[in-house]
């Protein structure tokens, strides 16, 4: 076992920059998963560069992440997804209780790291509707938001492709939209959250950043340019009061008027 505690399931592994194995007193009890949690949540962050910067490191470890969600983010990395970090994460969470969101609409549920993020901000009746292409990323999602203990009422999980799938939701309808798939699509999911936020719902779009790219004019890949273009579109909106915030992968977020 990584901590070598017999039995334990903790997530730690040698080299962690959380210091050390636990104690076999603290080492929680196993979830009920056929994958293993084995890598260490603050290496994905420093992965994302954050480790360069103490401050950043500081930003992204300041709320930790419980059993549920180091093994959702576990399972994330071995199905090759990469999940908002834990700073992202709790950025959504309070987005979404500083909002007292109800309805919130999430456009790539992964293995529901960001999911369990945005439950835990929402109101306890509140449900989430998260989208995504890939059956089997949401087959994990829901084994999590179980784990995580969210009733099934809480979730409503459509697989399909974002664009076949938001023209289905209401207008008004919803208090926080979250999109975290392929920046090709934001300029689409910025239109549809436009029309499915209800005044002062919020906007978040993950990856505003382009990886670092953003602010280098020599940079004109089709990813980069398309989110130069929609969080310049964004600004210059009278749709939205937006904000750019240097967490995880960066996230604009944007008050919809
Ligand atoms: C980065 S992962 C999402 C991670 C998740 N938000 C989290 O933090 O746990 C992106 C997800 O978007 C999904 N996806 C990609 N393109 C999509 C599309 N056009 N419509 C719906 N989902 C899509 C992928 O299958 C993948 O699960």
């Amino acid at each position: 076992m990584p901590c070598g505690v017999s039995g334990c399931h903790c997530g730690w592994v040698p080299g962690c920059a959380r210091g050390g194995p636990p104690l076999e007193s603290q080492c929680p009890p196993a979830p009920r998963f056929t994958l293993a949690a084995r890598r260490c949540p603050i290496a994905t962050v420093a992965g994302s560069g954050s480790s360069a910067n103490p401050a950043l490191h500081f930003a992204e470890s300041y709320v930790t992440e419980d059993l549920v969600l180091r093994t959702a983010r576990s399972l994330a990395n071995e199905v090759g997804l990469e999940a908002v970090t834990p700073g992202a994460g709790a950025t959504l969470r309070l987005l979404a209780a500083a909002g007292n969101a109800r309805a919130v609409v999430e456009i790539g549920t992964g293995t529901g790291v960001s999911g369990v993020w945005l439950l835990r901000g929402m109101r306890a009746d509140g449900v989430l509707t998260t989208i995504d292409v890939e059956v089997e990323h949401q087959r994990i999602a829901r084994r999590i938001f179980t784990e995580a203990g969210f009733v099934a009422g809480r979730t409503r999980i459509i697989t399909g492709r974002a664009l076949d799938v938001l023209p289905r939701l209401a207008d008004g309808a919803y208090d926080l939209v979250f999109v975290d798939a392929e920046a090709t699509g934001f300029t689409a999911c910025v239109d549809a959250a436009l029309r499915l936020l209800r005044p002062g719902g919020v906007l978040v779009l993950n990856g505003a950043l382009a990886g670092g790219r953003i602010g280098d004019p020599a940079a004109r890949d089709a990813e980069t340019v398309t989110v130069r273009e929609t969080v310049k579109a964004i600004r210059e909106s009278e749709h939205w009061i937006p904000a750019v915030l240097p967490v995880g992968h960066g996230l604009l977020a944007a008050v919809r008027c």
